[in-house]
């Protein structure tokens, strides 16, 4: 079973109501419902996928939730909302827990203003999807899956 934990950072918990122009109408829970039937899509395909979602709007409870993952989730697509900007702590902890993590955002980070285009998590991810929406969450699980499968065959 490939279990993936989907991390959503500070104020995620808003999709729907905040900035809709730039994060779209999908809520939250869309989103977390899109993954999961992603997921048994991806079991009716005979390949054994689970999606845990979780948001927090503080920094440590996503940190304590990366190092709970240790021996229990196999990858990670993280969406760290503004920490990916601000916090060495959260990448310290995807490197050291040494899971593969796929960083996703719905907008482009790289198009807007200039203090959004640093990511301190993106040399500690396998790769980032910025762009494409609420899409960007389900080519990250994508992503991640095909990551986990390659690596299994070698
Ligand atoms: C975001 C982009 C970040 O710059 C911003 O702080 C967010 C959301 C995105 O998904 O586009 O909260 O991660």
């Amino acid at each position: 079973m490939y279990s993936i934990l989907v991390l959503h950072g500070p104020n995620l918990n808003l999709l729907g109501q905040r900035e809709p122009g730039v994060y779209g109408s999908a809520t939250l829970d869309d989103i977390n419902h899109m993954l999961v039937a992603d997921a048994e899509q991806f079991q009716k395909e005979g390949i054994p996928v689970k999606v845990t979602p979780f948001q927090s709007n503080h920094e440590g409870a996503l940190i304590d939730t990366i190092q709970a993952a240790m021996g229990v989730h196999q990858g990670i697509v993280i969406n760290p909302g503004a920490y990916t900007h601000t916090s060495i702590a959260i990448r310290d902890a995807i490197a050291g827990v040494a899971i593969p993590t796929v960083e996703v955002h719905l907008s482009n980070i790289h198009r807007r203003e200039a203090f959004r285009q640093h990511s301190y998590i993106a040399p500690v991810a396998i790769g980032q999807i910025s762009g494409f929406g609420a899409e960007s969450y389900r080519l990250g699980l994508r992503a991640i899956v095909a990551h986990l499968q390659s690596s299994a065959k070698q």
